[in-house]
């Protein structure tokens, strides 16, 4: 399955009360930003927030990047007035609206026609805005299928490690790491349901924040597991986690070389010229038709992440 939309493979954390952060986070070179109403700001912050980022959104320069509101989940007083006042505001200028702590399809459906009205009353376009939805809870995973398929809006699919470890009572607290007492991944299930529900309906999969910010190789492992599992993307919540998420979740030039090959040389071996062969050898590995459907999405992955190839494919002399 190869990468639907835009790229998000650093997904940067900007809360919504802090005017300074709004505005530094124009400069870095994150893939994605999403402006927080929810966890990052108090509650007595929060219509100051709405304002500063609808002022964020519309004076900005976010050229480059997929611009995202994190709203307040349905269960809190706030939900109805970030959706209205951050749309009504900025709605030409923004993505997606991402919903945290979804349980199930009826709250994506709310979202879908609210931004719908929204869309009919001011004049925009119906069904510009996206949906990310985030997974934070045991209610959430469960229904995660039905979630994915809630709304045509619907492009990404989100693991929030912090609240998730919160609600289902994990005896840790270190978001994202392993733990000592247990021998695998604690994560691995929930990012492969999460993993699969993407990849069924065609949406991005991305893993949520790491919080010892300043240990980049802590990050880098964390973000190498779900990459190697296929998710597309991570949160970050530093600038200096960026540049790493980037470099995660973007194929090794090595296996973004070796992709392109495979692609070339499969397209001249299946051809009439090349002898219309369906498993041929490529130096010391045999590649089929399995063989192109992987080294399509690594060589997907590469030209969205704009790699260029250092290799070209010569076909065998006669
Ligand atoms: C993010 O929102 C998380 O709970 O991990
Ligand atoms: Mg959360």
């Amino acid at each position: 399955m190869a990468v639907v939309g835009r790229p998000r493979r650093s997904c940067l954390a900007v809360p919504g009360s802090s005017v300074k952060m709004l505005g530094k986070a124009q400069g870095l070179p994150a893939d994605q930003v999403f402006l927080d109403l929810e966890d990052a700001v108090a509650p007595l912050a929060k219509p100051d927030a709405r304002k500063n980022i609808v002022a964020a959104l519309n004076e900005g320069d976010w050229v480059g990047k997929t611009r995202v509101v994190r709203v307040n989940d349905l269960t809190t007083p706030w939900t109805y007035r970030d959706v209205i006042d951050v749309v009504e505001g900025a709605g030409a200028n923004l993505d997606c609206v991402m919903l945290p702590k979804v349980q199930n399809a009826a709250q994506v459906q709310w979202l879908d026609m609210t931004l719908t009205q929204l869309e009919k009353t001011l004049g925009l376009e119906v069904g510009r805005i996206g949906i990310e939805a985030q997974i934070e809870n045991a209610a959430g995973l469960v229904n995660v299928d039905a979630i994915a398929v809630a709304s045509a809006r619907v492009e990404t699919i989100i693991f929030g490690p912090a609240d998730f470890m919160a609600s289902i009572n994990m005896k840790s607290l270190v978001v994202g790491g392993l733990i000592p007492d247990y021998p695998g991944d604690p994560y691995h299930y929930i990012l492969m349901r999460i993993l699969m529900a993407a990849r069924m309906h065609d949406k991005q999969a991305i893993d949520g924040p790491f919080l010892q910010i300043r240990d980049v190789d802590a990050f880098r492992e964390v973000a190498k597991r779900s990459a190697a599992l296929g998710f597309d993307g991570k949160w970050v919540l530093h600038p200096g986690q960026i540049d790493a998420a980037n470099e995660v979740y973007s194929p090794a030039q090595a296996d973004y070389d070796h992709a392109e090959l495979i692609l070339d040389a499969y397209e001249h071996y299946t051809s009439e010229v090349g002898g219309r062969l369906g498993a041929v050898m490529l130096g010391d590995e045999m590649i089929d038709e399995a063989s192109r459907k992987m080294a399509l999405v690594i060589a997907a992955k590469g030209r969205a992440a704009g790699q260029t190839r250092t290799s070209t494919f010569t076909p065998p002399a006669e």
